[in-house]
């Protein structure tokens, strides 16, 4: 495979990196372990993450674990790993950050540093999900060679230009933790990229307790019953597959280049956005993500075919709800397909509920029964700002956005290339992605 080994001596850190990395590393720990000596309920502190791991880019956080007895009470453990995380980071300015329980994060000389609280379990007993990682981290302390843990940094850096790297509901896509498994499982970066290049449908890395529901699956080494892939949507399953091709042909694709939306996809792009109320980014991604999927069905249903929809959630919670149509105006009419006229009670109820509120009703030459339905919206926006306004409980929006819609929505068919922020928060859905798929143009 052309360039990896070259890759490899790029993503490495510096020497002046390491040094960088390790005293902000040492500092935290020393920090937190000084806080948890004097709590009552925390028994530990730890490094955990990619940077124990040996897996860490320039760029990356450090992951520090604040350690509880199991006994303690999970309220208990929020409340006492926030007061050591804030004690222990008050010099640096801490903040609260959600995941799938709150934790604090500071920046000390320009390093991320999350302050993240687990529990003391024995493997498989989880009593919550940062409990895994510890076990994470001494599995691939055994696992990972160091020329495999570069392989990890080129993985991360590849996905990372290709906008594949990150679990978390903004991106759907590798974890750190799974770019691990793939290289310490197939042994280097190389053998990891041309099983993915062959994987059948349904191909499971690792071992599994049982079938796997993902077009392909990722098994947690420390946890058979963990799928790392669920996290990973089948869209981009489907682009690490053939970004994996790509790079077994010859291509290394290691610094972003997203090409630039086509100007005619754009004019046939119709957005909404509004601001949500701040609340932890997972979970105004998940409503607005389920927004995108209600009113692109709604769009469907009203004719105007959908190609494409995403949702994008800015630093400020600002929502943006996109979706590249085949047209934006709709045809007039429909046609209602009926029952077989010779199924009598079926076609005689098809007749009367039409008669009225169709102008032609007709039997096609298949013998089943038809009308012309007129169509509610002629254009998408104003069947988006109908949906949004008056017909917003009926719409599927969830309901914990509604309010957030209510305070002001702005409804838009078509985007130019001049509005950078807006073409910036839509690029994942109007951006070709030919180049991470092997295409030359
Ligand atoms: N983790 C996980 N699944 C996720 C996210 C995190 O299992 N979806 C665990 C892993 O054990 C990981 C640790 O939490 O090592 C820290 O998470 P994070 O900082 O997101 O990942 P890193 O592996 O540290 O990667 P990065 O270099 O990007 O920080
Ligand atoms: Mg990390």
């Amino acid at each position: 495979m052309r360039g990896v080994a070259a890759a490899r001596a790029r993503v490495a850190p510096t020497a002046a990196e390491r040094r960088a990395k390790e005293s902000v590393a040492a500092e935290v720990l020393s920090l937190v372990r000084a806080e948890v000596a004097g709590s009552p309920h925390a028994k530990g502190a730890e490094l955990g993450g990619s940077y124990a791991k040996g897996t860490w880019l320039a760029g990356a956080d450090i992951d520090v674990f604040v350690v509880f007895e199991a006994s303690v009470p999970a309220a208990r453990l929020e409340s006492e790993s926030r007061r050591i995380g804030f004690a222990s980071m008050r010099r640096h300015r801490p903040y609260v950050r959600y995941a799938s329980h709150p934790y604090v994060e500071a920046a000390i000389r320009g390093t991320k540093v999350n302050v993240v609280p687990c529990y003391d379990v024995r493997a498989g007993e989880w009593k919550s999900a940062a409990d895994r990682s510890r076990f994470h981290t001494r599995h691939m302390a055994g696992a990972l060679t160091p020329q495999m843990r570069d392989d990890v940094r080129v993985l991360k850096r590849l996905l990372q230009s290709n906008g594949l790297y990150g679990a978390e509901l903004a991106r759907e896509a590798l974890s750190g933790y799974a770019c691990e498994v793939l290289v310490a499982h197939h042994g280097s970066l190389e053998a990891a990229v041309r099983a993915l290049a062959r994987a059948p449908r349904g191909h499971v890395i690792g071992r599994a307790d049982g079938p796997q529901s993902t077009p392909l699956a990722i098994m947690d080494p420390v946890d058979p019953a963990r799928n790392l892939a669920l996290a990973i949507s089948p869209a981009n399953i489907g682009r690490l597959v053939m970004l994996c091709r790509a790079v077994e042909a010859g291509a290394l694709p290691l610094s972003p280049a997203r090409a630039r939306p086509d100007a005619e996809i754009l004019r046939s792009t119709v957005t909404a956005r509004f601001f949500a109320r701040p609340r932890a980014p997972e979970t105004i991604w998940g409503q607005a993500k389920s927004a995108a999927s209600a009113l692109a069905a709604r769009l469907g249903e009203g004719g105007f075919g959908v190609m494409r929809h995403g949702a994008h959630v800015d630093a400020r919670s600002r929502v943006t709800l996109a979706f590249v149509l085949e047209s934006m105006a709709a045809p007039r009419w429909s046609v209602g397909v009926g029952p077989d006229h010779f199924d009598a009670a079926n076609a005689a109820r098809f007749v009367e509920a039409n008669a009225r509120r169709s102008p032609l009703v007709w039997v096609g030459q298949d013998s089943r029964l038809r009308a012309a339905r007129r169509r509610g919206y002629s254009t998408a926006a104003n069947l988006l700002r109908d949906a949004l306004s008056r017909g917003l409980a009926a719409s599927g929006v969830p309901a914990g956005l509604r309010r957030d819609i209510r305070a002001g929505v702005v409804v838009r068919a078509g985007v130019r290339a001049s509005e950078l922020r807006l073409v910036e928060a839509i690029s994942d859905i109007v951006a070709t992605d030919a180049r991470a798929l092997g295409g030359r143009r």
